[in-house]
């Protein structure tokens, strides 16, 4: 494995994405809606980030049922409270083809949230098979396989706190 993003760049993203994020609230409560297992880092140092009200809930979702080219998912977990009326944002670890996150908000904006954003630490647009809306990007990375920072590869390496390719894994 190699290191592709050091501890200390990772922070200093995610603070700024952090500070993004509460300028673009304007003082309006949000709630950070974070996918498991993946984002749970990213999630955790963003919303220590985030300046005023926010509140958080988590949701996580099956990988793709049927074909991959669907991209549809299952809620294994649903959030805690609803949506309606609510500033949301969906937090991720990587979008990848996008087809995950493509299903996820459409499930999600059916709810009526009152806007319906999302941050993805990082992003692999060379892979992309759907057009999907992503509003907070972390970093656009090339396409190799990623672990680290709440990233895994078959459960293992989520707990390093930087980003790192397994070579030959992509
Ligand atoms: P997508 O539907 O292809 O965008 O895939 C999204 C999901 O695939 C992410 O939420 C990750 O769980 C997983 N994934 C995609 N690329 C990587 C990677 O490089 N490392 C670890 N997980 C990945």
């Amino acid at each position: 494995m190699t290191t592709l993003i050091e501890e200390a760049a990772l922070q200093a993203r995610v603070k700024a994405v952090g500070q993004e994020i509460s300028r673009d609230a304007q003082g309006e409560p949000i709630l950070l809606l974070g996918v498991l297992k993946g984002a749970f880092m990213f999630m955790a140092d963003l919303m220590r980030q985030i300046d005023g009200d926010v509140t958080c809930d988590f949701i996580s979702v099956s990988s793709y049922v049927g074909t991959t080219s669907s991209g549809e998912v299952q809620i294994r977990k649903d959030v805690d409270s609803p949506l309606e009326g609510r500033r949301v944002i969906i937090v991720e670890d990587i979008v990848d083809t996008g087809l995950t996150l493509h299903y996820l908000q459409g499930i999600l904006e059916t709810r009526h949230p009152s806007s319906l954003k999302t941050a993805c630490l990082l992003s692999k647009p060379s892979r992309r098979k759907t057009t999907v809306p992503v509003d907070y990007i972390g970093f656009e990375i090339e396409d190799k396989f990623v672990v680290g920072y709440g990233l895994d590869f078959n459960e293992q390496f989520r707990n390093l706190p930087y980003i790192a390719v397994v070579e030959g894994a992509s």
